[in-house]
């Protein structure tokens, strides 16, 4: 704040008059040197930058990460070192298809991205509260996402593109069966778990290599809004979980998850059940049981909103010494993409702004320059090999462990293990439910699908639901005709219920 309450302009020069604009004479034209209006009005006509292509409603938090078990026979990275270990947090929520105004109550993945401030650098760990996702190959994403989003000629999400897609798409099958469930929407972002869903690598300080996959379990308790509560709570407040987040941590209740990780061992990848890398899949905890990390906890609120969380950049790439990326071809594609929409999105020197540049460390390399740079390395070498034995020098050793490959370069089909097929975990899932999760289930998925145009499509999704289990199939069958009969002012014996956009699209 400025202590002397003086009204400036950018230049910090004091503004004589922030009510009336200066003309000539009393009603007279505006004058072009009232430069307090022309910068005042040139400001505010810059003040929207591009939303998120995907994630673009979000709310976040700092906080910290305490580690309460010993992992270092798994990984090296040193803010995982030793039990007690705390490390400042920042965390983004998010729903992914719509727009920065949209509802926070719809039925959509939320995402949960994690920035660790590590004293080796920053890790982001962009997960989401699933612990899968609908495809397993990146090239696939940007239709994914055409076909959630709104359509370029109607202008609407349209449940026949986002169907269409699905039905095209079996592997989206389990993520389907997940998102439409009872943990489709969540009551809150407080009462959901995370998941980094792919697989990564950790890397001990033997230079040994394990696969891992992590898991943030809510202390809050899982709870979930009905279709019907999200609607009516939705309509009611569309910031809901934004207000939630917000007003929990000013009142001090801060959430807390447990971290936890299921390890692998890399000899056991090969021969697993199933492609350990697919991230439409799950490891079986019976398999790879969950094992303690340590405690995430949400503290502070961001001081400003802008600042702090609509100019954050969360990045997959972005490891730390003893943890890495696996072969899983989504996440490559991310490896890429996050980097690039935020050289897009935020610009070339995002990556100094104080929520994203290290905290615990510093940045410190031979790029220079570019719009809106801040700190330039002064006059320090900006190239390299130099003579300069105070200049940055790399540490010739790796981040994370290589991985040995062998065969031909090509558009590969996915390597089948032995239990692998599109709707067997879809199935297993549907199977675990319930009988009254399972009548919500097809309740949802018939809400959305019933709305669909094309008697193929509908054919279709069916059949990827009949495939992950007969039963499932053959209810959602009926459910989707009752929907339509009712849809044509038939009366129907079967009450379905009615369903929103944001149930048909997911
Ligand atoms: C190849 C597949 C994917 C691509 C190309 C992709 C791309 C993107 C892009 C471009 C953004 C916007 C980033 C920004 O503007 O800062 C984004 C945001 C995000 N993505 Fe992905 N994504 C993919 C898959 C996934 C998956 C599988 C997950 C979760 C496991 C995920 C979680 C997130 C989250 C949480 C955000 C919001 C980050 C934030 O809060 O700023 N994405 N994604």
């Amino acid at each position: 704040m400025n202590p002397t309450n003086r009204l400036t302009t950018e230049s910090g020069a004091p503004v004589e008059d922030n009510q009336r604009s200066q003309t000539a004479g009393a009603n007279g034209p505006v004058l072009m040197q009232d430069h307090h209006l022309i910068e005042k009005l040139a400001r505010f006509d810059r003040e929207r930058i591009p939303e998120r292509v995907v994630h673009a409603r979000g709310s976040g938090a700092f906080g910290s990460f305490e580690v309460t078990a010993d992992v270092s026979k798994w990984t090296r990275a040193k803010f995982l070192g030793q039990v007690g270990k705390k490390t400042d947090v920042l965390i983004r929520f998010s729903t992914v298809a719509l727009e920065l105004g949209s509802a926070d109550t719809v039925r959509d993945p939320r995402g949960f991205a994690l920035k660790f401030y590590t004293q080796e650098g920053n890790y982001d760990l962009v997960g989401n509260n699933t612990p899968i996702f609908f495809i397993r190959d990146a090239i696939k994403f940007p239709d994914f996402i055409h076909s959630q989003k709104r359509d370029p000629w109607s202008h609407v999400q349209e449940p026949d593109n986002a169907w269409d897609f699905f039905s095209n798409s079996p592997e989206a099958t389990h993520q389907f069966t997940w998102l439409f469930g009872d943990r489709g929407i969540p009551r809150s972002y407080r009462h959901m778990d995370g998941f980094g869903s792919h697989t990564f690598q950790w890397v001990n300080a033997g230079g040994e290599a394990f696969w891992i996959k992590y898991h943030f379990k809510t202390r809050q308790g899982i709870e979930c809004f009905t279709a019907e509560e999200a609607q009516r709570v939705g309509g009611e407040n569309p910031n809901h979980h934004h207000l939630d987040l917000l007003h929990s941590i000013e009142r001090g209740e801060f959430p807390k998850w447990t971290l936890q990780v299921q390890v692998m061992p890399v000899a056991e990848a090969q021969h697993y059940r199933f492609n350990p890398f697919d991230v439409t899949k799950v490891w079986s905890h019976k398999d790879y049981p969950k094992i303690d990390v340590g405690v995430l906890t949400l503290n502070r609120n961001p001081g400003n909103y802008f600042a702090e969380i609509e100019q954050a950049a969360f990045n997959p790439a972005n490891f730390v010494p003893g943890i890495g990326p696996s072969p899983d071809k989504m996440l490559q594609g991310r490896l890429f993409s996050y980097g690039d929409t935020q050289r897009y999105r935020l610009g070339i020197n995002h990556t100094q702004l104080p929520v994203n540049c290290p905290h615990a460390t510093k940045a410190a390399n031979y790029g220079r320059d570019g719009a809106m740079r801040h700190d330039n390395g002064g006059r320090g070498p900006n190239y390299e090999p130099n003579s300069f034995g105070d200049a940055p020098k790399q540490s010739n050793r790796p981040l994370y462990a290589p991985l040995e490959i062998h065969g031909w370069t090509g558009s590969h089909a996915w390597t089948k293990h032995p239990d692998d097929n599109d709707f067997v975990q879809a199935g297993d899932l549907y199977r675990l439910m319930d009988e009254p999760a399972k009548r919500r289930l097809v309740h949802s998925i018939a809400g959305g699908l019933g709305a669909v145009t094309r008697q193929e499509i509908i054919d279709r999704a069916t059949g990827h639901f009949r495939q992950a289990d007969a039963d499932f199939g053959a209810r959602v069958e009926t459910a989707v005709k009752a929907v339509q009969a009712s849809l044509k002012g038939e009366d129907v014996s079967v009450q379905v219920g009615a369903s929103t956009h944001a149930d048909a699209l997911g």
